[in-house]
């Protein structure tokens, strides 16, 4: 392993790489292996990028075809066939059938700018400057969006003021619940409370990188209920819970909700191809002057092609319902092992396959990853101070190697928690 190219000339920002000490050459599905030949089971799937796994042979062939065809790989935002057929796949797998008839906004291939198109439409559609977003939210990095991510680490880079966001308790935090949204309406209803409708509420569904925390659908309705009384927006931010994550396209179906933005990025261009899309309903959507939100990436055609590959598994139940399946497996073996540990009461969370387990200490999460990856399994933290075990592996990932990466799993839960009763005692 030579990481001296790394060392000498990368910024200090580099952060996943000091978790996996190593240097990556080749993937495949759900296996990543090291330079030095060493193989690993991906239980992190690019922070959700991957739901379809490394090198999505579909994927990968559509796009040699395209390269090979001489495709348009880059267009800025002009019409194209690549675009086009994403577009007409999207509408006919996934709007249609829901009977949605949101227009697709693309714009610079992150999530974070998905979100700060979405707030600053928001803005511009109600006039008002204040958006409502939730403890624990992450939604970006980007000033905009991190004035909306709760995280302080993340906050305090900023170096300016993160305003015009007001804070709410989500649903599963302290403070959270129907209850406290029944007193901010209730403020909104006080002329003399000081506050003003906002302009928007934008939630995830699922916090994932705050912790992998579910809202339940009575509280979603009820947040989509305080917007629309108020006349302000409903974005859900489906970036890292949408694209399959939850056995279903978007991790808010069957909830009986109509965000009037969905933020999608990260698994929408299926091979790890960047692309960031907002859903936005017509009669916002045409607040926007054309080009107003502008950027050179606005979607790639290398992203188009496998992305609109991707949709492919959404055409009927198979891979979803195998998700659905894999994910109470995964969550059946996380209870299991906090069932080992009752004294430390180790909390199981999650929704098809994503799932977690929180560990309630930074320091104990962060040696059982070490301990992951020295048995060839890539995991990540998440949460406050890195507390929550957070399981994502692509949704494609063979049943023997879920087993396998699943026990890896639990062995290094087991040791940790094990050596650090016996330092305790
Ligand atoms: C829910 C959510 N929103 C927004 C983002 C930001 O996406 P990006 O890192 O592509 O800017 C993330 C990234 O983890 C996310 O999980």
């Amino acid at each position: 392993m030579n990481v001296d190219a790394f060392e000498k000339w990368e910024s200090e920002i580099r952060g996943y790489c000091r978790a996996y000490p190593t240097v990556f050459a080749s993937a495949s599905n759900a296996r990543q292996i090291d330079e030095d030949g060493r193989s690993y089971i991906d239980f992190f799937a690019g922070a959700g990028v991957l739901n379809f796994g490394h090198n999505n042979a579909r994927m990968k062939r559509a796009m040699i075809e395209f390269l090979e065809a001489d495709g348009v790989a880059h267009s800025l935002d002009m019409y194209t066939t690549p675009k086009r057929a994403f577009i007409e796949k999207f509408a006919e797998t996934v709007l249609e059938p829901r009977g949605m008839n949101h227009r697709m906004q693309f714009m610079g291939p992150t999530g974070s700018n998905a979100v700060e198109a979405a707030l600053k439409l928001a803005r511009k559609v109600t006039g008002r400057h204040n958006v409502v977003a939730f403890s624990h939210g992450f939604h970006g990095m980007t000033l905009g969006s991190l004035a909306c991510t709760a995280n302080d680490y993340f906050r305090n880079a900023a170096g300016v003021p993160l305003l015009n966001v007001i804070r709410m308790p989500f649903e599963t935090r302290p403070g959270g619940g129907l209850q406290s949204l029944d007193d901010y309406r209730a403020l909104l209803a006080d002329v003399s409370s000081g506050h003003k409708p906002p302009a928007a509420f934008i939630v995830e569904v699922i916090q994932a990188e705050g912790g992998v925390n579910v809202a339940s659908k009575e509280w979603l309705q009820a947040v989509q209920k305080l917007a629309h009384d108020h006349s302000a927006l409903f974005i859900i931010d489906d970036i890292q819970a949408g694209c399959g994550r939850t056995g279903s396209y978007f991790s808010f179906d069957g909830m009986d909700l109509d965000p009037d933005i969905v933020n999608l990025a990260k698994g929408l261009g299926g091979f790890g191809t960047p692309i960031a899309m907002n859903l936005v309903k017509p009669e916002h959507d045409k607040h926007w002057q054309p080009g107003e939100h502008t950027g050179t990436f606005r979607g790639q055609g290398l992203s188009f092609v496998a992305g609109r590959e991707a949709l492919s598994y959404f055409e009927n139940d198979e891979l979803m319902s195998e998700v659905r399946a894999k994910g109470q497996r995964m969550a059946d073996h996380l209870q299991a092992i906090a069932g080992e540990f009752p004294a430390e009461k180790l909390a199981v969370r999650g929704r098809g396959m994503i799932q977690a387990i929180d560990v309630n200490d930074g320091a104990l999460a962060k040696a059982m990853a070490k301990e992951c990856f020295d048995n060839g399994l890539l995991i990540g933290p998440c949460g406050s101070g890195g507390r929550v075990m957070k399981l994502i592996p692509p949704l494609t990932i063979p049943d023997d190697e879920l087993s396998e990466g699943l026990d890896i799993f639990s062995n290094a839960v087991r040791k940790v928690l094990q050596e650090n009763q016996r330092k305790s005692a």
